[in-house]
């Protein structure tokens, strides 16, 4: 890139670890210094007249936006899924957008695991009850939850994190069931899985996890229907996209006792409103959409993010690069 035509960059959020450092070497550097995402004006607005943008999945990258920025030539958003962005609007502009796969797969399934497992065995119930000064003695029936070993795992997606997630279950001693648009059959032999149609993932799992991007065909895909034919007292886990999940046929399955309880990383609509029924339910475990939130991972994301973003704007493919 020649120094005298440096490109400008609008990025949305602060960014963790030297990511912009290294971009602002390169480029005229804007960043949206507030704790929340810009409005949508505002974002309008600084995105006009830039080359780059880096966006978080909080910001919505459509016609609109594009039309009133007809200078850029790259997105880069810091996230494996870009729901938030309209590919085929930035394709026929010949916008270039990337992603960042990867190197957020082994810190998503940890979290996965944990939420399974907090949600199992009762973790967040357990921690509010020593907290609130209710613990008075061993009891042989106090916070009885679900076995975790021997028990079946259905993950929807054998993508890289649904395949993370199958290795962790299976070191933990879990029978592991996924369905996915192709068979694995590399996977299936080394890990022990089963591919299985959906009714029987459902009817079979005593754990569902949802490991699938936000696609028109995933919205509500655990829909009224499905959640009725999953194993009575069977847990839901959601890492992928709260649009994944029908929340109000789930809130109803959780309250009416139908299912064993749900643990969500992420909701429809983030933040989840105070009024939502999900936070009245003691089987809930709510997560502030973290399941990539390690310092090594959020570091790295960033770094990924700023590559792609430079890449496009140096006329180059993106490494990782989501335009068909
Ligand atoms: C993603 O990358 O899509 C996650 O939801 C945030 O890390």
């Amino acid at each position: 890139m020649a120094p005298h035509v440096r490109p400008r960059v609008f990025v949305t959020r602060q960014l963790p670890g030297e990511a912009l450092g290294r971009l602002s070497k390169h480029v005229e550097l804007r960043v949206w210094e507030e704790e929340l995402p810009p409005p949508r004006e505002a974002l309008l607005e600084l995105a006009r007249g830039v080359e780059g943008l880096i966006t978080l999945l909080t910001d919505r990258v459509d016609a609109p936006l594009l039309e009133a920025s007809p200078s850029l030539r790259a997105v880069s958003n810091v996230a494996v899924g870009y729901d938030n962005i309209d590919v085929a609007a930035c394709t026929a502009r010949r916008i270039a957008v990337g992603n960042t796969p990867g190197v957020l797969t082994e810190t998503t399934a940890d979290f996965a695991f944990a939420l399974l497992m907090g949600l199992a065995r009762r973790v967040a119930e357990a921690d509010g009850y020593v907290r609130a000064g209710q613990w008075r003695t061993w009891s042989p029936t106090l916070l009885l939850g679900a076995d975790i070993h021997g028990a079946t795992l259905g993950i929807v997606g054998l993508g890289a994190i649904g395949a993370a997630m199958a290795r962790r279950a299976r070191g933990f001693g879990m029978r592991v069931l996924y369905v996915n648009r192709h068979p694995k059959p590399e996977l299936e032999a080394v890990l022990g899985l089963r591919r299985v149609d959906k009714a029987t993932l459902l009817a079979e799992s005593d754990f569902v996890s949802l490991h699938v991007p936000l696609t028109p065909e995933t919205r509500h895909w655990m829909g009224r229907a499905e959640l009725a034919a999953m194993k009575p007292g069977a847990m839901l886990v959601n890492t992928a996209r709260g649009t994944v999940v029908d929340q109000a046929a789930l809130a109803e399955a959780l309250a009416g006792g139908r299912l064993g309880g749900a643990a969500l990383d992420v909701t429809e609509p983030e933040p989840l409103p105070m009024d939502s029924p999900l936070l009245k339910l003691p089987n809930v475990l709510l997560a502030p959409h973290i399941a990539s939130a390690s310092h090594a991972t959020r570091g790295r994301m960033a770094s990924m993010a700023v590559d792609n973003l430079l890449a496009a704007l140096d006329g180059r493919r993106p490494p990782h690069c989501v335009n068909p």
